[in-house]
């Protein structure tokens, strides 16, 4: 039995981190200061944008994007079923109506071919899709080519979710997601790539599109004289739309600017820990461990792992329960989000409406993922599985 606790994800702090929030905490900006632009710079030079808006998370991350983009009641936004809340609720904060697609049964992201089905549909129904919200779950970016083919085809604006995808590579590119979405949305969450606590970002190479989410993040309000409609002195400022507080503070911001500079060797490790995953629970058929698309390298924020549960007497509560009395406290990601009871009564979806989705969150288990697991811990970790799924 180990002493040590076991989550999914975690952080990893160093003394370079630490060392940058003190320096802030000393100095005269806590917040609205130069470590916010400093941050923005590194992350639009880190994965080639040219404009990024850092927010207090990245649920604030999606709801500016919603506004920015003009989504609207009457408006349909598609996204996946497998994914966190907040990359369906954002269509809901604008007053859209959400939909879903179903998930490839191979890589776990928005199935193109089904999305296009589903784009056939609603277009003979007389309904357009404003956008679509694809996710790079656990690390694995979506087949955005296609993605990208089909928004320009249908026209409809194309959202990056790659909350979970940072350091990820698509066709040998780990700038991709700015390159084929409209808008790319980040969060530093602790259990991500990287941490700022709280926090997220929106990266976009369109100019209008960041202007309106700069303005949104701090209450719709301008001092920019460019766009003012009157000036009455220094103090001046005017409110143009309505917009929230979703800033984020200056010592947050520098622990992101560190925690960035090792974002190559954090993934280098995560790729490390799945391969040792791979080895031990590859060609053992309770076990069904994580594809990877040809034309992709994986950042692996999660280790998804499946279990043939048809196939072992355990069920996963027992599983569950029996992995927390030895400290490993997996978790599951996600329950699709059509089964929420608050899509489901408000919008009628059930079970059966995405069996991809539902089959996948049956058997997945996110077991721990983090740079700082050991061999020995992680020899711990599988030993615990293959004792404890039979
Ligand atoms: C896919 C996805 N989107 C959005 C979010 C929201 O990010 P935050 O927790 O920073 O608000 C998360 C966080 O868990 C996520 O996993």
């Amino acid at each position: 039995m180990s002493n040590k606790i076991y989550s999914y994800g975690k952080q990893n702090i160093d003394v370079a981190d630490i060392e940058a929030v003190v320096e802030v905490l000393k100095s005269d900006w806590l917040t609205q200061g130069p470590a916010v632009s400093r941050f923005e710079e590194a992350l639009a030079e880190k994965f080639g944008a040219k404009y990024v808006s850092v927010v207090s998370n990245g649920t604030a991350a999606l709801h500016l994007t919603a506004l920015a983009l003009g989504w609207q009641p009457g408006d349909v936004v598609l996204t996946t079923p497998m994914t966190f809340l907040a990359s369906a609720n954002c269509i809901l904060y604008a007053g859209a109506t959400p939909d879903f697609v179903d998930i490839d049964e191979s890589t776990y992201t928005i199935s193109p071919e089904k999305l296009e089905q589903k784009l056939k549909e609603l277009q003979a129904e007389g309904k357009n899709v404003k956008a679509v919200v694809a996710v790079d779950y656990a690390g694995q970016p979506c087949d955005w080519q296609r993605l990208r083919e089909l928004a320009d085809t249908y026209g409809f604006q194309l959202v990056n979710d790659n909350c979970h995808a940072l350091g990820a590579e698509y066709r040998n590119d780990l700038q991709y997601a700015v390159k084929y979405a409209d808008v790319v949305v980040q969060s530093f969450h602790p259990v991500k790539h990287i941490t700022t606590g709280e926090g997220g970002a929106v990266l976009t190479n369109n100019g209008e599109i960041d202007k309106s989410i700069k303005i949104l993040r701090t209450h719709g309000m301008t001092k920019d004289e460019n766009i003012l409609e009157s000036n009455d002195g220094p103090w001046y400022y005017e409110m143009h739309r309505l917009g929230f507080n979703y800033r984020i503070t200056d010592f947050q911001c520098a622990l992101g600017v560190t925690q960035l500079n090792k974002l190559d060797r954090f993934v280098k490790r995560r790729r490390e820990i799945a391969g040792f995953y791979n080895e031990t629970f590859g060609g053992d058929e309770r076990f069904i461990i994580p594809s990877v698309a040809a034309n992709v390298k994986h950042a692996y924020h999660l280790y998804p792992l499946q279990i043939n549960f048809d196939n072992v007497k355990t069920d996963k509560k027992e599983l569950f329960a029996k992995l927390r009395e030895r400290n490993i406290y997996g978790q599951v990601h996600y329950i699709p989000v059509h089964l929420q009871p608050y899509y489901r009564k408000k919008f009628g979806f059930g079970k059966g409406d995405f069996p991809v989705a539902e089959k996948f969150y049956e058997r997945e288990i996110s077991i721990p993922m983090y740079p700082s697991l050991t061999v020995e811990d992680l020899s711990y970790i599988t030993k615990m599985f293959k004792e404890l799924v039979r």
